[in-house]
């Protein structure tokens, strides 16, 4: 049976039974929780958790999952992966352990036919039901169900908490032989000669923080069998790696790298590693993720990078993994139509990434060398920060290599490094902690700032901390209120500026920041008066640059679900600034946008503004608001609740940002460019309001002026400038014909110089175009016997020579020859006919003595 013909089995299996097939989801959970979907019930936890009802109570899917906890595993081992298939039957509050077990064990043994006396099965400790369900329904021998602990068969939660439960795994039996395990074996003591196949989770508990276990409000079923590793068991296989799964892969590598499989140990772990990696970076990149120093972004850049190095080990020396990514997507595209869809985005983004990496090893490989020849046991902080901070190679390849060379990496000193970095970027940046992290450290124990800023711009507060304790005139603070209007910059919007004022004081608020969660520090400068402690002061912010921001932050939201309305679904924020005078929105797209697809945004923008949609702001519980829809940025931290802002029918964002109350006062919206910031990643920049207004009245401003200049209306200034360079062409044409016939006559009256019997006739002209030149030498030799013509013109960067020679000359002396005289001199190259040639050079001092060289070369000849 192929790995194709599993997967199909297994979701009519279950469809026979009940269930809904659904496709799998996306690897990019909607789940702040997780960075990936980590299993198949990832995009159900909700619904598990109680917080959704479900729509389908029995559902089946093959869900493409990512794991990297074992990355440096990935292709030791016949069976680890950081992409694989997940084949799973759910039950939300349907049927329970029974029908799990009875159907799991159905499929296995009369579907994909493994005989049942290679299979054994474990079970919580304590799970008295699920033992006699395999034993008594089933008719499992006794010493074939094997009792474990929590470690191997508790499964849950995925995140740090969540639904979660007891479990029980099928164990397939390889047979004890060589290396494989024991005779007496059990799965609890031999997991190389038992494989699991499939594990039935039985969900009936919540997991909270503290990992307290309390009872879900259903009882739930959430299994899953790696499609791969079952392949590999039907198939007879000893790796996933050999499956037909993977065959059209490893055949694309073996052809690139030449090199074969099953030939060299170490070449096959750099193979596999290959294999495996080239799949997760075409899925990561198929649903949006492009490579980046952050978060999700990183992931993949480590993995891609670590499947380049390994291909470097293979002996390849430039881009080949987007090559192998096109096996994959051939491959599977007929399951996963996104890889055929993005199939473009997914090849350039890999090349543009593995080009640089490229870069990187090249640079980096003999400091790396140098670094392991003298490490002895460890690798040291300093050394990995240095190859990171200068070459970018990322740890973990350093880590890969020092494993294989058998040493230790320092990551402790490494990390300190690199928060040092951190720190100073920050301070380069003019984030400037005048006080140190830990001072707010402590504070944020006894305060939290309360923010009054979303309803007013005016409120009264008292300082509860400042550093230095006192400052007067002149002198700069920061300082921290019990409360505040202030916005302090975050989720790329800008922060308030504005002023505070007490009894005899003022200061100007520059800058506010959140140094630790929960306490909100104002950097300041005090204008008159002194500012201390315990002092009451009204604090207040620039109304005007606030609500230029709030409609800018609006406009963002517009702008990103109008993106996604007209491109699809794949767009996704990658960053945003959010001021006073513009707004900048990054998105993943893999083209530049065609002007009609920019007036579409601009315009759906726009109509959300002519229709004065009032924006809701509510607060909810998290799972509600995603589940409601609600667009959750990663890397964002979400508490419990969430502030949702909500434009009805147009876009709905967790977002902690300020914002228009009504989508009407935004004004207007306007694109002002549209740009590439790397490979897959678009910047779009517009202004909104007053902005837009100034800049449209720039732009009337240019064509106002124009019309003055050509002293025409508007709408004769295109027709006005093409007639103008029209002209233009023509008065050139027309001084070039002048400036020639000028020269010729010039040429004609040129004397000659007699060497010997020859006549030399030769001059240098200024900025004379080559063809012209030409014409000239015509003018120059026309009618002359005996005689050499040698033209030069220089632009004050080079010089062109032609050299003619008279017809009857021709048999004695080659233009072509006292061209390469002249080239030589020049410091460049020359040659041609021999009544005709060119040189050129860039030695301009040299003319002199290149007439000099020829005149030479006409003695000697003729001696
Ligand atoms: N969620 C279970 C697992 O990942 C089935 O093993």
């Amino acid at each position: 049976m192929t790995g194709n013909e599993i997967r199909k089995q297994f979701l009519a299996f279950f469809e026979s039974k009940g269930h809904k097939v659904l496709p799998s989801a996306s690897l990019i959970p909607d789940d702040p929780q997780l960075l990936f979907t980590v299993a198949g019930m990832v995009p159900f936890k909700p619904i598990f958790w109680g917080k959704v009802e479900p729509v389908y109570t029995r559902v089946a899917t093959c869900q493409k999952c990512l794991r990297t906890n074992d990355i440096e595993n990935v292709g030791r081992t016949p069976r680890h992966h950081t992409f694989f298939e997940m084949l799973g039957n759910f039950s939300f509050g349907d049927y329970f352990k029974k029908e799990a077990i009875l159907w799991a064990w159905e499929f296995v043994t009369k579907v994909l036919k493994l005989p049942e006396e290679k299979l054994w099965v474990t079970i919580y400790k304590d799970d008295d039901e699920a033992f006699m369900i395999w034993r008594d329904l089933v008719g499992v021998p006794e010493k074939k169900i094997i009792r474990m602990g929590k470690d191997t068969n508790f499964w849950g939660p995925a995140g740090p908490t969540g639904p979660c439960g007891p479990c029980s795994e099928i164990h397939y039996d390889t047979g004890a032989a060589d290396e494989r395990g024991e005779e007496e074996s059990t799965p609890a003591t031999d997991d190389k000669r038992f494989l699991e196949i499939w594990n039935l989770v039985f969900t009936e508990f919540y997991q909270d923080e503290e990992g307290k276990l309390h009872p879900l409000p259903k009882k739930n079923i959430d299994t899953g069998a790696g499609l791969e590793r079952v392949t590999a068991v039907v198939q007879g296989v000893s790796s996933n790696f050999e499956t037909d799964l993977f065959a059209p892969i490893m055949s694309r590598i073996e052809e690139i790298s030449g090199v074969k499989y099953k030939q060299d140990p170490q070449k096959d772990i750099s193979m596999r590693v290959i294999a495996d990696h080239s799949r997760a970076v075409s899925f990561l990149i198929a649903d949006g993720v492009f490579p980046s120093n952050e978060e999700r972004g990183y992931v993949l850049r480590r993995i891609l990078r670590r499947a380049v190095r390994h291909g470097v080990l293979l002996g390849l020396e430039k881009t080949f993994l987007y090559l192998v990514n096109d096996a994959v997507i051939e491959a599977m595209k007929d399951v996963y139509p996104e890889l055929a869809e993005r199939r473009q985005l997914i090849l350039e983004v890999t090349k543009a990434e593995e080009e640089r990496f490229f870069k990187t090893i090249v640079q980096g490989s003999e400091l790396l060398k140098e670094i392991i020849a003298k490490s002895k046991d460890v690798i040291s902080g300093e050394d990995l920060f240095r190859l990171y901070d200068t070459y970018g190679f990322p740890p973990d390849i350093v880590i890969d290599v020092a494993k294989e060379k058998g040493l230790k990496v320092d990551l402790e000193g490494f990390e300190k490094l690199m928060q040092a970095q951190r720190e100073r970027a920050r301070e380069a940046r003019g984030e400037v902690a005048y006080a140190k992290k830990t001072v707010f450290e402590d504070l944020a124990k006894t305060i939290q700032t309360k923010f009054l800023g979303y309803e007013k711009f005016e409120c009264q507060a008292k300082v509860v901390a400042m550093d230095p304790p006192v400052a007067s005139e002149e002198q700069k603070a920061e300082v921290v209120f019990d409360q505040t209007v202030f916005y302090a910059e975050k989720g790329g919007q800008v922060s308030d500026t504005g002023v505070i004022v007490w009894q005899d004081g003022q200061a100007e608020v520059e800058y506010v920041y959140v140094p630790v969660e929960g306490v909100v520090s104002h950097v300041v400068t005090v204008k008159k008066g002194t500012l201390k402690p315990d002092l009451v002061c009204t604090l207040k912010i620039d109304v005007e640059r606030r609500l230029d921001t709030m409609r800018n932050h609006t406009a963002t939201h517009l702008l990103h679900a109008a993106l996604r309305k007209v491109l699809g679904t794949h767009v996704r924020q990658f960053g945003s600034l959010v001021a006073p005078d513009r707004l900048r929105f990054d998105f993943t797209h893999y083209q530049a946008l065609k002007e009609e697809e920019l007036q579409q945004v601009e315009n759906l923008v726009n109509e959300a503004i002519m229709n004065a949609i009032p924006v809701i702001v509510e607060e909810k519980p998290f799972k509600e608001a995603v589940a409601e829809g609600a667009i959750a940025l990663f890397g964002e931290k979400y508490g419990e609740f969430v502030r949702v802002v909500k434009v009805p029918n147009f876009s709905e964002e967790l977002c902690g940002g300020t914002h228009v109350s009504n989508t009407g006062n935004i004004g207007l919206f306007k694109i002002v460019s549209e740009s590439a910031i790397s490979a897959g990643v678009r910047r779009i920049e517009a202004v909104t309001g007053r902005k837009a207004l100034e800049y449209l009245r720039s732009k009337e401003f240019v064509v106002k002026e124009l019309t003055k200049i050509l002293g025409c209306s508007e709408q004769e200034i295109l027709q006005r400038v093409s007639q103008i360079l029209e002209k233009q062409q023509e008065l050139s044409k027309q001084l070039e014909q002048l400036k020639e016939k000028l020269l010729s006559m010039q040429v004609k009256a040129l004397v000659g110089e007699k060497i010997l019997n020859i006549e030399l006739f030769h001059t240098v002209f200024q900025n004379v175009e080559p063809n012209t030149l030409r014409n000239l030498s015509d003018v120059a030799i026309g009618g002359k016997s005996n005689s050499i013509v040698a033209l030069f013109s220089t632009d004050g960067e080079k010089v062109n020579c032609v050299i003619r020679v008279s017809s009857d000359l021709t048999s004695r002396v080659k233009a072509g020859e006292l061209a390469k005289i002249v080239a030589a001199t020049l410091g460049g190259g020359g040659g041609g006919r021999p009544d005709m040639a060119q040189a050129g050079g860039k030695d301009l001092s040299k003319i002199a003595e290149a007439v000099k060289a020829l005149k030479e070369y006409l003695t000697k000849m003729q001696g």
